[in-house]
Protein backbone atom coordinates (compact mmCIF):
# COMPACT_ATOMS: atom_id res chain seq x y z
CA UNK A 1 0.00 0.00 0.00
CA UNK A 2 1.45 3.56 -0.66
CA UNK A 3 1.59 6.18 2.00
CA UNK A 4 -0.91 8.27 -0.10
CA UNK A 5 -3.37 5.79 0.47
CA UNK A 6 -2.40 5.71 4.72
CA UNK A 7 -3.46 9.34 4.68
CA UNK A 8 -6.00 10.07 2.37
CA UNK A 9 -8.16 7.19 2.99
CA UNK A 10 -8.04 5.79 6.44
CA UNK A 11 -10.95 2.90 5.69
CA UNK A 12 -7.87 1.33 3.86
CA UNK A 13 -6.01 1.63 6.85
CA UNK A 14 -8.61 0.28 9.06
CA UNK A 15 -9.82 -2.89 6.97
CA UNK A 16 -6.15 -4.13 5.81
CA UNK A 17 -4.66 -3.94 9.36
CA UNK A 18 -6.60 -5.83 11.65
CA UNK A 19 -3.30 -7.83 12.88
CA UNK A 20 -1.20 -4.75 12.93
CA UNK A 21 -3.14 -4.19 16.37
CA UNK A 22 -0.48 -4.93 19.25
CA UNK A 23 -2.49 -8.08 20.37
CA UNK A 24 -0.84 -11.36 20.01
CA UNK A 25 2.63 -10.09 19.50
CA UNK A 26 3.82 -13.38 21.12
CA UNK A 27 1.37 -16.61 20.76
CA UNK A 28 -1.45 -16.51 22.80
CA UNK A 29 -2.02 -19.35 25.30
CA UNK A 30 -4.72 -20.92 27.54
CA UNK A 31 -7.23 -23.01 27.61
CA UNK A 32 -10.04 -24.13 24.69
CA UNK A 33 -13.17 -26.50 25.55
CA UNK A 34 -13.49 -28.42 22.07
CA UNK A 35 -11.16 -31.64 22.20
CA UNK A 36 -11.60 -32.57 26.08
CA UNK A 37 -15.49 -31.79 26.47
CA UNK A 38 -16.69 -31.40 22.69
CA UNK A 39 -20.54 -30.57 22.28
CA UNK A 40 -21.28 -32.36 25.80
CA UNK A 41 -24.66 -30.40 26.35
CA UNK A 42 -26.49 -33.49 28.90
CA UNK A 43 -26.05 -31.49 32.13
CA UNK A 44 -28.18 -34.13 34.63
CA UNK A 45 -25.85 -37.10 32.56
CA UNK A 46 -22.18 -35.31 32.71
CA UNK A 47 -22.77 -32.50 35.53
CA UNK A 48 -18.52 -32.01 35.53
CA UNK A 49 -18.24 -31.79 31.90
CA UNK A 50 -21.06 -30.20 30.13
CA UNK A 51 -20.47 -27.05 28.43
CA UNK A 52 -21.70 -24.72 30.80
CA UNK A 53 -20.66 -21.64 32.68
CA UNK A 54 -19.19 -23.88 35.74
CA UNK A 55 -17.10 -25.95 33.73
CA UNK A 56 -15.44 -22.76 32.64
CA UNK A 57 -15.17 -21.45 35.62
CA UNK A 58 -13.32 -24.34 37.15
CA UNK A 59 -11.01 -24.33 34.10
CA UNK A 60 -10.14 -20.70 34.88
CA UNK A 61 -9.78 -21.10 38.85
CA UNK A 62 -7.21 -24.13 38.03
CA UNK A 63 -5.27 -21.70 35.53
CA UNK A 64 -5.37 -19.09 38.34
CA UNK A 65 -4.54 -21.71 41.11
CA UNK A 66 -2.17 -24.15 39.66
CA UNK A 67 0.31 -21.18 38.59
CA UNK A 68 -0.44 -21.44 34.71
CA UNK A 69 -1.60 -18.02 34.90
CA UNK A 70 1.62 -16.31 35.81
CA UNK A 71 2.97 -18.18 32.71
CA UNK A 72 1.09 -16.82 30.82
CA UNK A 73 -1.95 -19.20 29.79
CA UNK A 74 -4.58 -16.69 29.92
CA UNK A 75 -7.31 -17.07 27.38
CA UNK A 76 -10.10 -19.20 28.89
CA UNK A 77 -12.15 -20.04 24.81
CA UNK A 78 -15.37 -21.12 25.02
CA UNK A 79 -15.85 -23.59 21.53
CA UNK A 80 -19.09 -24.75 19.89
CA UNK A 81 -22.50 -25.21 21.22
CA UNK A 82 -23.20 -22.22 23.62
CA UNK A 83 -25.49 -20.69 22.51
CA UNK A 84 -29.68 -21.11 21.83
CA UNK A 85 -30.86 -22.36 18.74
CA UNK A 86 -32.89 -19.25 18.13
CA UNK A 87 -31.60 -15.51 18.21
CA UNK A 88 -34.17 -12.97 19.90
CA UNK A 89 -36.09 -10.37 19.02
CA UNK A 90 -33.50 -7.73 17.86
CA UNK A 91 -31.61 -10.70 15.96
CA UNK A 92 -28.78 -10.97 19.28
CA UNK A 93 -27.08 -14.09 20.03
CA UNK A 94 -28.28 -15.71 23.18
CA UNK A 95 -26.43 -17.61 25.72
CA UNK A 96 -28.18 -21.31 26.56
CA UNK A 97 -30.56 -20.06 29.44
CA UNK A 98 -30.34 -23.40 31.19
CA UNK A 99 -26.03 -24.20 30.62
CA UNK A 100 -25.46 -19.92 30.92
CA UNK A 101 -27.84 -18.83 33.17
CA UNK A 102 -25.55 -16.16 34.08
CA UNK A 103 -24.72 -14.91 30.56
CA UNK A 104 -21.65 -13.94 28.66
CA UNK A 105 -20.99 -10.36 30.40
CA UNK A 106 -20.72 -12.13 33.73
CA UNK A 107 -18.82 -14.82 32.91
CA UNK A 108 -16.34 -12.46 31.10
CA UNK A 109 -16.48 -10.26 34.21
CA UNK A 110 -15.28 -13.33 36.12
CA UNK A 111 -12.54 -14.07 33.65
CA UNK A 112 -11.55 -10.41 33.93
CA UNK A 113 -11.74 -10.56 37.40
CA UNK A 114 -9.00 -13.57 37.98
CA UNK A 115 -6.60 -11.39 35.49
CA UNK A 116 -7.97 -13.91 32.93
CA UNK A 117 -9.63 -13.41 29.24
CA UNK A 118 -12.37 -15.09 27.18
CA UNK A 119 -13.37 -16.24 24.42
CA UNK A 120 -15.71 -17.50 22.47
CA UNK A 121 -16.75 -19.45 19.17
CA UNK A 122 -18.80 -18.22 15.75
CA UNK A 123 -19.08 -19.42 12.02
CA UNK A 124 -19.16 -17.94 9.05
CA UNK A 125 -21.92 -19.71 7.77
CA UNK A 126 -25.41 -19.85 8.61
CA UNK A 127 -24.55 -22.97 11.34
CA UNK A 128 -21.53 -23.81 13.00
CA UNK A 129 -20.41 -27.08 12.79
CA UNK A 130 -22.50 -28.60 15.72
CA UNK A 131 -25.42 -26.44 14.18
CA UNK A 132 -25.86 -24.26 16.02
CA UNK A 133 -26.28 -19.71 14.64
CA UNK A 134 -23.39 -19.03 12.82
CA UNK A 135 -23.01 -15.30 11.81
CA UNK A 136 -23.35 -15.30 8.28
CA UNK A 137 -27.55 -15.89 6.53
CA UNK A 138 -28.82 -17.64 3.81
CA UNK A 139 -30.54 -15.13 2.55
CA UNK A 140 -27.46 -12.84 1.57
CA UNK A 141 -27.11 -10.76 4.86
CA UNK A 142 -25.03 -11.33 7.97
CA UNK A 143 -24.96 -10.81 11.80
CA UNK A 144 -21.22 -9.78 11.57
CA UNK A 145 -21.65 -6.30 12.62
CA UNK A 146 -24.59 -7.27 15.92
CA UNK A 147 -22.97 -9.95 16.56
CA UNK A 148 -19.23 -8.37 17.12
CA UNK A 149 -21.25 -5.78 19.26
CA UNK A 150 -22.77 -7.88 21.33
CA UNK A 151 -19.33 -9.69 21.65
CA UNK A 152 -17.73 -6.36 22.33
CA UNK A 153 -20.89 -5.72 24.96
CA UNK A 154 -20.43 -8.84 26.89
CA UNK A 155 -16.74 -7.87 27.08
CA UNK A 156 -15.16 -11.07 24.69
CA UNK A 157 -11.16 -11.01 24.42
CA UNK A 158 -10.74 -13.71 21.62
CA UNK A 159 -13.21 -14.77 19.09
CA UNK A 160 -12.92 -17.80 17.14
CA UNK A 161 -14.27 -18.21 13.26
CA UNK A 162 -14.98 -20.86 11.84
CA UNK A 163 -15.88 -22.34 8.66
CA UNK A 164 -18.85 -25.33 8.75
CA UNK A 165 -21.82 -24.32 5.98
CA UNK A 166 -19.90 -21.88 3.72
CA UNK A 167 -18.61 -22.43 0.35
CA UNK A 168 -15.17 -21.38 1.18
CA UNK A 169 -14.44 -19.58 -2.44
CA UNK A 170 -16.48 -17.07 -0.08
CA UNK A 171 -14.09 -16.74 2.58
CA UNK A 172 -11.70 -14.73 1.02
CA UNK A 173 -14.59 -11.70 1.26
CA UNK A 174 -16.42 -13.10 4.28
CA UNK A 175 -13.27 -13.43 6.99
CA UNK A 176 -11.67 -9.81 6.22
CA UNK A 177 -15.48 -8.67 6.63
CA UNK A 178 -15.95 -10.54 9.72
CA UNK A 179 -12.28 -8.88 11.15
CA UNK A 180 -13.76 -5.70 9.70
CA UNK A 181 -16.39 -5.79 12.12
CA UNK A 182 -14.62 -6.72 15.23
CA UNK A 183 -12.43 -3.71 13.97
CA UNK A 184 -15.25 -1.68 14.83
CA UNK A 185 -16.99 -3.02 17.46
CA UNK A 186 -14.26 -0.99 19.62
CA UNK A 187 -13.34 -4.02 21.53
CA UNK A 188 -9.89 -5.85 21.35
CA UNK A 189 -10.17 -9.30 20.26
CA UNK A 190 -7.81 -12.11 19.14
CA UNK A 191 -9.09 -13.41 15.95
CA UNK A 192 -8.65 -16.89 15.15
CA UNK A 193 -9.77 -18.66 11.53
CA UNK A 194 -9.97 -21.63 10.18
CA UNK A 195 -10.18 -20.07 6.77
CA UNK A 196 -6.71 -21.48 5.03
CA UNK A 197 -8.11 -25.04 6.63
CA UNK A 198 -11.74 -26.00 4.35
CA UNK A 199 -10.23 -23.53 1.69
CA UNK A 200 -7.32 -26.22 1.33
CA UNK A 201 -9.42 -28.94 1.76
CA UNK A 202 -11.68 -27.57 -1.07
CA UNK A 203 -8.09 -27.56 -3.11
CA UNK A 204 -8.24 -23.92 -3.10
CA UNK A 205 -4.77 -22.14 -2.40
CA UNK A 206 -5.28 -19.51 0.27
CA UNK A 207 -3.93 -16.35 0.00
CA UNK A 208 -1.81 -15.79 3.15
CA UNK A 209 -1.11 -12.55 2.83
CA UNK A 210 -4.69 -11.55 3.21
CA UNK A 211 -5.40 -14.33 5.87
CA UNK A 212 -2.63 -13.16 7.83
CA UNK A 213 -3.25 -9.41 7.63
CA UNK A 214 -6.84 -10.50 9.19
CA UNK A 215 -6.62 -13.13 11.49
CA UNK A 216 -3.88 -13.47 14.57
CA UNK A 217 -4.17 -17.08 14.22
CA UNK A 218 -5.47 -19.52 11.21
CA UNK A 219 -5.71 -23.33 10.69
CA UNK A 220 -4.02 -25.04 8.16
CA UNK A 221 -4.54 -28.66 9.05
CA UNK A 222 -7.50 -30.74 9.76
CA UNK A 223 -8.89 -31.20 13.69
CA UNK A 224 -6.30 -32.82 16.53
CA UNK A 225 -7.73 -35.49 18.28
CA UNK A 226 -6.74 -37.27 21.16
CA UNK A 227 -3.83 -39.69 19.98
CA UNK A 228 -0.28 -39.37 18.83
CA UNK A 229 -1.43 -40.28 15.22
CA UNK A 230 -3.12 -37.46 15.34
CA UNK A 231 0.14 -35.50 16.30
CA UNK A 232 2.48 -36.60 14.01
CA UNK A 233 0.20 -35.85 10.71
CA UNK A 234 0.61 -32.70 12.20
CA UNK A 235 3.93 -32.20 12.33
CA UNK A 236 4.28 -34.13 9.49
CA UNK A 237 2.22 -31.34 7.43
CA UNK A 238 4.50 -28.68 8.58
CA UNK A 239 7.90 -30.40 7.54
CA UNK A 240 6.06 -30.84 4.37
CA UNK A 241 4.46 -26.99 3.96
CA UNK A 242 7.50 -26.20 5.62
CA UNK A 243 8.99 -22.93 3.50
CA UNK A 244 5.27 -21.67 3.08
CA UNK A 245 4.17 -21.74 6.56
CA UNK A 246 7.48 -20.21 7.62
CA UNK A 247 7.14 -17.13 5.84
CA UNK A 248 3.74 -16.71 7.48
CA UNK A 249 4.03 -16.90 11.03
CA UNK A 250 5.59 -13.97 13.19
CA UNK A 251 3.97 -11.11 14.96
CA UNK A 252 0.39 -10.76 15.58
CA UNK A 253 0.19 -13.83 13.26
CA UNK A 254 0.37 -17.39 13.64
CA UNK A 255 -0.03 -20.84 11.79
CA UNK A 256 -2.33 -22.93 14.22
CA UNK A 257 -1.59 -26.66 14.44
CA UNK A 258 -4.85 -26.53 17.23
CA UNK A 259 -5.02 -27.45 20.65
CA UNK A 260 -2.46 -29.28 22.78
CA UNK A 261 -4.01 -32.15 24.33
CA UNK A 262 -1.57 -33.35 27.06
CA UNK A 263 -3.21 -34.22 29.98
CA UNK A 264 -5.74 -36.27 27.58
CA UNK A 265 -6.54 -39.73 26.96
CA UNK A 266 -4.30 -40.39 24.29
CA UNK A 267 -0.51 -39.39 24.37
CA UNK A 268 2.43 -41.35 26.26
CA UNK A 269 4.17 -39.00 28.94
CA UNK A 270 7.06 -39.03 25.85
CA UNK A 271 4.66 -38.10 23.11
CA UNK A 272 3.21 -35.19 25.47
CA UNK A 273 7.01 -33.73 25.77
CA UNK A 274 7.10 -33.65 21.83
CA UNK A 275 4.00 -32.26 21.22
CA UNK A 276 4.79 -29.29 24.02
CA UNK A 277 8.76 -29.18 22.64
CA UNK A 278 7.29 -28.78 18.87
CA UNK A 279 4.30 -26.48 19.33
CA UNK A 280 7.11 -24.54 21.13
CA UNK A 281 9.16 -25.38 17.84
CA UNK A 282 6.47 -23.64 15.84
CA UNK A 283 5.79 -20.57 17.57
CA UNK A 284 2.24 -22.01 17.82
CA UNK A 285 -0.64 -20.89 19.91
CA UNK A 286 -0.63 -22.59 23.16
CA UNK A 287 -4.45 -23.42 23.57
CA UNK A 288 -4.65 -26.55 26.51
CA UNK A 289 -7.36 -28.99 26.10
CA UNK A 290 -7.61 -31.14 28.90
CA UNK A 291 -8.77 -30.99 32.02
CA UNK A 292 -7.13 -29.04 34.59
CA UNK A 293 -9.03 -30.62 37.47
CA UNK A 294 -7.68 -33.41 36.58
CA UNK A 295 -4.21 -33.16 35.64
CA UNK A 296 -1.58 -35.11 36.31
CA UNK A 297 1.38 -33.26 38.17
CA UNK A 298 4.25 -34.73 35.61
CA UNK A 299 1.64 -33.50 32.85
CA UNK A 300 1.69 -30.45 34.37
CA UNK A 301 5.17 -29.70 34.36
CA UNK A 302 5.24 -29.97 30.87
CA UNK A 303 2.89 -28.00 30.03
CA UNK A 304 4.54 -25.11 33.15
CA UNK A 305 8.40 -25.81 31.43
CA UNK A 306 9.46 -22.16 31.73
CA UNK A 307 12.47 -22.95 28.90
CA UNK A 308 10.09 -24.49 26.62
CA UNK A 309 7.83 -21.80 27.15
CA UNK A 310 10.08 -19.15 26.87
CA UNK A 311 11.02 -20.52 23.34
CA UNK A 312 7.37 -20.72 21.83
CA UNK A 313 7.16 -16.97 22.77
CA UNK A 314 10.38 -15.76 21.46
CA UNK A 315 9.72 -12.34 20.25
CA UNK A 316 10.67 -13.26 16.36
CA UNK A 317 8.30 -15.88 16.79
CA UNK A 318 10.27 -17.73 13.91
CA UNK A 319 8.92 -21.19 12.70
CA UNK A 320 11.37 -24.18 13.06
CA UNK A 321 12.66 -25.32 10.07
CA UNK A 322 12.78 -29.06 9.36
CA UNK A 323 16.17 -30.09 8.09
CA UNK A 324 16.48 -33.62 8.29
CA UNK A 325 14.02 -36.40 7.60
CA UNK A 326 14.97 -40.53 7.29
CA UNK A 327 12.62 -43.47 8.12
CA UNK A 328 12.71 -42.87 12.08
CA UNK A 329 14.05 -39.64 12.71
CA UNK A 330 13.40 -35.89 12.03
CA UNK A 331 15.49 -32.80 12.76
CA UNK A 332 13.99 -29.64 13.92
CA UNK A 333 15.90 -26.18 13.77
CA UNK A 334 14.22 -22.81 15.13
CA UNK A 335 16.01 -19.68 15.32
CA UNK A 336 16.46 -17.92 18.73
CA UNK A 337 17.37 -15.22 20.77
CA UNK A 338 19.95 -14.75 22.46
CA UNK A 339 22.04 -13.12 19.39
CA UNK A 340 25.68 -13.18 21.20
CA UNK A 341 28.02 -11.44 18.93
CA UNK A 342 25.63 -11.30 15.93
CA UNK A 343 24.82 -15.35 16.51
CA UNK A 344 22.10 -16.41 16.65
CA UNK A 345 21.11 -19.00 19.20
CA UNK A 346 19.29 -22.18 18.13
CA UNK A 347 16.76 -24.59 19.26
CA UNK A 348 17.27 -28.12 17.67
CA UNK A 349 14.86 -31.11 18.53
CA UNK A 350 15.79 -34.60 17.56
CA UNK A 351 12.32 -36.71 16.89
CA UNK A 352 12.21 -40.40 17.10
CA UNK A 353 9.11 -42.24 15.45
CA UNK A 354 11.14 -45.84 15.46
CA UNK A 355 9.02 -48.36 17.08
CA UNK A 356 11.01 -50.47 18.37
CA UNK A 357 13.99 -51.08 20.47
CA UNK A 358 15.62 -49.00 23.66
CA UNK A 359 16.99 -45.79 23.70
CA UNK A 360 19.53 -44.65 21.00
CA UNK A 361 22.22 -42.77 19.87
CA UNK A 362 21.06 -39.72 17.22
CA UNK A 363 24.13 -38.12 15.88
CA UNK A 364 24.67 -35.37 13.70
CA UNK A 365 27.02 -32.65 12.92
CA UNK A 366 26.17 -29.22 13.94
CA UNK A 367 27.45 -27.72 10.98
CA UNK A 368 24.87 -29.76 8.41
CA UNK A 369 22.11 -28.93 10.49
CA UNK A 370 22.94 -25.13 11.50
CA UNK A 371 24.18 -23.49 8.01
CA UNK A 372 24.25 -20.09 8.77
CA UNK A 373 27.28 -20.11 11.03
CA UNK A 374 30.29 -19.10 11.39
CA UNK A 375 32.44 -22.27 11.49
CA UNK A 376 34.69 -20.43 14.72
CA UNK A 377 31.30 -20.51 16.59
CA UNK A 378 31.29 -22.78 20.02
CA UNK A 379 28.12 -23.18 21.81
CA UNK A 380 26.90 -24.44 25.05
CA UNK A 381 24.12 -27.28 25.11
CA UNK A 382 21.51 -26.69 27.26
CA UNK A 383 18.90 -29.63 27.63
CA UNK A 384 15.12 -27.52 27.73
CA UNK A 385 13.75 -30.51 29.89
CA UNK A 386 16.39 -31.09 32.46
CA UNK A 387 15.78 -28.67 34.82
CA UNK A 388 14.28 -26.16 32.50
CA UNK A 389 17.28 -25.79 30.47
CA UNK A 390 19.40 -24.33 33.47
CA UNK A 391 21.56 -27.75 33.05
CA UNK A 392 24.28 -27.35 30.69
CA UNK A 393 25.11 -30.87 28.80
CA UNK A 394 28.35 -28.90 27.50
CA UNK A 395 29.80 -27.34 24.56
CA UNK A 396 30.28 -28.02 20.95
CA UNK A 397 31.89 -26.75 18.11
CA UNK A 398 30.72 -26.23 14.52
CA UNK A 399 32.29 -29.09 13.11
CA UNK A 400 31.75 -31.59 16.38
CA UNK A 401 28.69 -33.95 16.49
CA UNK A 402 25.30 -33.30 18.21
CA UNK A 403 24.68 -36.76 19.85
CA UNK A 404 21.57 -37.67 21.74
CA UNK A 405 20.18 -40.67 23.25
CA UNK A 406 16.86 -40.47 22.44
CA UNK A 407 13.41 -42.52 23.29
CA UNK A 408 11.34 -44.36 20.31
CA UNK A 409 7.70 -44.15 19.46
CA UNK A 410 7.13 -40.80 19.05
CA UNK A 411 10.10 -39.12 21.87
CA UNK A 412 12.20 -36.58 21.60
CA UNK A 413 15.05 -34.10 22.92
CA UNK A 414 15.09 -30.99 22.58
CA UNK A 415 18.28 -28.55 23.10
CA UNK A 416 19.33 -25.42 23.02
CA UNK A 417 22.58 -24.04 21.41
CA UNK A 418 23.92 -20.60 22.63
CA UNK A 419 26.57 -19.05 21.50
CA UNK A 420 29.74 -19.06 23.72
CA UNK A 421 30.54 -15.21 24.24
C1 LIG B 1 -14.62 -27.64 13.72
C2 LIG B 1 -13.36 -26.98 14.25
C3 LIG B 1 -13.04 -27.50 15.64
C4 LIG B 1 -14.22 -27.25 16.57
C5 LIG B 1 -15.50 -27.85 15.98
C6 LIG B 1 -16.73 -27.43 16.75
O1 LIG B 1 -14.44 -29.00 13.49
O2 LIG B 1 -12.28 -27.19 13.38
O3 LIG B 1 -11.88 -26.89 16.16
O4 LIG B 1 -14.36 -25.86 16.76
O5 LIG B 1 -15.69 -27.45 14.63
O6 LIG B 1 -17.90 -27.94 16.19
Amino acid sequence: MHLVDIIYNPVIVYTVHSRNDGLALTPPMGWLSWVRFACETDCKKYPNSCINEELYKEQADRLVKDGFKELGYVYVNIDDCWSEKERDVHQRLVPDKHRFPSGMKALADYMHSQGLKLGIYGDVGPQTCAHYPGQNDKNGSNYFSIDAKTFAEWGIDSFKFDGCNEDPKHFDDLYPKMGKALNESGQPMVFICEWPLYQLHHKITPNYSAIENTCHVYRNHGDVSDGWNSIISIINFYGDNNDLFIKYNGPGHFNDPDMLIIGGFGLSYEQSRTQMAMWAMFSAPLYMSNDLRALKPELRQILQNKALIALNQDKHAIMAKRVYTDKNTQIWVKQVEPKVNNQWSYAIVYLSTKSIGDRYYISHKVSQLITDTKNTTEYVVHDLFLDEGKEILGTLRVSDNLELKVAIAGACRLVKLVPKY
